[in-house]
């Protein structure tokens, strides 16, 4: 085969053979097609979308350019969950236990941080002694012994995808719906799961911006998903205002275990752990583990009884993090400067709380990357204590700032007060 022939075909909307594809993503992964002809291809493919069969083909072919997870032999049903991304979306954290407490096999890669959008991996990186880098083996060995594992990004699961991404993140690529498809599934199979829920972020502070091109995405991963043999479910959620109260990377592991603990909650974190439970609901049902009422009482009950809670203990200890952190957040690292934000102005109900500004403000603090190579200071990021609908009276605190240095913070308190829509 040629890769000349391949790039035409897609030039000129040939449809591609299932060969075509596989040989492509084995290129891409072997480093045997070199980057110019793969960003070629990839700039036909962004101009000449590949159709829903195509894209199939190419997620599966991704998929096996590496290792795969093979979680025979564990209690099935085996699930994972995965989110496009957005400002202060912790779910992960929280929802693993959640899920491994009721019963669920969870095997999961998390990525890093991707511009505003905080990366599961560097939030979790933040626990002392936390390991992202276990092994299939290790990870298959974890979930057997606790019913779940989390590894960061492995160079040996789907390497097409890490050779695509790379490229479509410097071509202008990224933004095209199969490519989307294929890049986010073909990790899911290789991660050996076969219940895939997805939570497909919608908003300001997220990847997709519009309703409407958050359903097509959904709409694509669902048949996709289908057509590759995967149980995929894929809900949207409201990315418009931050997820919870935290944003930014040891604060967001905080609130994580806090929602497990249950009890009263302020209104952010409330919204926060709904979501928990939609997810969880939506995974016990979807995976035919229990009915939607059995499964509603499940969810509850693993977060009343604090089997949620142990669980999140034995998860972080499984992998190498101290445990006292679930318990003791003060374990945690902590910013030298934490001074809170007033409101200021006329009574009013909050319309917005801008989840690109606050997303933006937490990676200007040192919170997320501008480079690849940065180096993130987990400690720092926000608390807020309003969310959209809530009342506001003057002088009423609103956010608590976490910051390296006093400028630092109050140039963050500016911001988040002008991120505040008040009414
Ligand atoms: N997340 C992925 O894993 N891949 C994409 O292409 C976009 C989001």
């Amino acid at each position: 085969m040629n890769i000349l022939d391949v790039i035409a075909h897609r030039r000129d909307k040939v449809p591609h053979l299932r060969d075509e594809l596989s040989f492509l993503a084995n290129g891409a992964a072997n480093g045997s097609i070199p980057d110019y002809q793969l960003s070629a291809w990839l700039m036909a493919a962004y101009l000449n979308p590949l159709s829903e069969e195509e894209t199939a083909w190419l997620t599966l072919a991704m998929a096996e350019s590496g290792e795969r997870i093979d979680l025979t032999g564990l209690p099935k049903p085996w699930v994972d969950k995965h989110s496009t991304g957005g400002v202060g979306d912790k779910t992960t954290i929280a929802l693993l236990p959640v899920l491994a407490a009721c019963g669920l096999t969870v095997v999961k890669m998390s990525g890093r941080g991707l511009g505003i959008t905080g990366g599961t991996v560097d939030k979790l990186a933040s626990i002392p002694g936390f390991r992202l880098d276990l092994t299939p083996d290790e990870m298959k060995a974890q979930a057997g012994r606790i019913g779940l594992a989390l590894t960061g990004q492995s160079p040996n699961l789907a390497p097409a995808d890490k050779a695509f991404y790379a490229l479509r993140d410097v071509t202008a690529t990224i933004s095209s719906i199969p490519l989307i498809v294929s890049s986010i599934l073909s990790k899911k199979i290789a991660g050996g799961a076969e219940v895939i829920l997805i939570d497909v972020k919608c908003g300001a502070g997220a990847f997709m911006r519009t309703r409407q091109d958050a359903e097509e995405l959904a709409t694509w991963l669902r048949k996709i998903g289908t057509l590759c043999g995967l149980q995929v479910t894929a809900e949207l959620s409201d990315m418009d205002q931050p997820l919870g109260a935290a944003v930014g990377n040891a604060l967001e592991v905080r609130e994580a275990f806090e929602v497990l603990r249950g009890g009263i909650m302020p209104m952010p974190s409330q919204r926060f752990l709904e979501l928990v439970r939609r997810i969880a609901v939506e995974a016990l049902t979807v995976s035919g583990k229990l009915a939607e009422k059995e499964a509603l009482v499940a969810v509850e009950q693993s977060l009343m009884t604090g089997k949620a809670l142990a669980k999140a203990r034995e998860w972080v200890q499984a992998q190498g993090g101290d445990p006292r952190v679930v318990d003791e957040p003060n374990r945690l690292p902590h910013a030298p400067v934490v001074s809170t934000v007033s409101y200021e102005g006329p009574t009013g109900s909050v319309q917005r709380v801008d989840a690109a500004e606050i997303g933006q403000l937490v990676v200007d603090m040192g919170g997320g990357r501008k480079a690849k190579s940065d180096e993130i200071d987990p400690s720092v990021g926000v608390v807020l204590d309003v969310s959209v609908g809530m009342q506001v009276d003057s002088g009423q605190q609103v956010a608590t700032i976490h910051a390296a240095t006093k400028a630092m913070a109050d140039g963050a308190a500016e911001r988040i007060l002008k991120a505040l829509t008040v009414f």
